[in-house]
């Protein structure tokens, strides 16, 4: 459902990676590691049109990516994409409830319908009773929590994923892992997950490693 044929991205002159190529198939779990700074926040944002890349092609779905403008990247990332990102991007004015349900609003669903999906989201994260809080009153784990609930809420065909158990003790990030299975499951999400934890990368179907050359077959670590 997703391939990237030999994508490669430059910051100026400086290379970041080059020549990455990947199929994903529905449901599928990927876990992606590498050493700080080769490039993995980089390659999830490439893959969501949030940053553009110097060379390769990527489709989703078998639709070809590369000629899409912002406003058809946006519409991807709104229908079929759930994104995690490493620094939450949580929306510091909206409640938690409105934070997680901010796709559904997006896409045009009715009041009934989102309040029902988002109470089932806060439950499945662990975050009930929580919706009415201001993210500044939330810890760095709900936080986190927070992302992690607004980007399946959505059901979303693919979901890309920046250490989403990086803040979490084992008990929660179990949780939350059990949770991607259950999207994997039900709505045949494809997960992309960049994790440092050998727990995340444990349940992946795969574990590649990112390498400024490409990527191979990895252990997390
Ligand atoms: N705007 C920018 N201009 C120049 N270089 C950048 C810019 N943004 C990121 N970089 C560099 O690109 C490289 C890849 O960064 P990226 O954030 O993708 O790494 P990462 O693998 O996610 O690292 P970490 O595990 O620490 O999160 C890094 O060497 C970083 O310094
Ligand atoms: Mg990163």
């Amino acid at each position: 459902m997703l391939e990237l044929q030999a994508l490669a991205k430059r910051h100026g002159e400086v290379p970041v990676f080059r020549e990455v190529s990947l199929r994903l198939e529905a449901g599928e779990f990927l876990a992606l590691v590498g050493d700080s700074g080769v490039g993995k926040s980089t390659l999830l944002h490439a893959v969501a049109g949030l940053e553009p890349i110097d060379a390769g092609r990527l489709w989703l779905d078998g639709e070809e990516l590369g000629g899409l403008d912002e406003a058809g990247w946006a519409r991807l990332r709104r229908e079929r994409l759930g994104f995690v990102f490493q620094a939450f991007h949580v929306l510091p004015q909206l409640t938690v409830a409105e934070n997680v349900g901010l796709p559904l609003q997006l896409l045009g669903q009715a009041g009934d319908r989102i309040r029902a999906r988002v109470a089932e989201m806060l439950e499945a994260t662990g975050l009930d009773g929580l919706g009415g809080r201001m993210p500044a009153q939330l810890s760095g784990g709900q936080l986190q929590r927070v992302a992690i609930a607004r980007a399946l809420v959505h059901r979303p065909r693919l979901l890309l994923a920046d250490e989403p158990t990086g803040n979490l003790d084992p008990g929660t990030a179990a949780r939350i892992l059990d949770l991607l299975d259950a999207a994997r499951r039900r709505e045949g999400t494809a997960v992309l997950l960049v994790t440092h934890a050998e727990a995340a990368a444990a349940r992946a179907d795969r574990v590649l490693r990112l390498h400024p050359d490409g990527l191979r077959p990895g252990r997390s670590g």
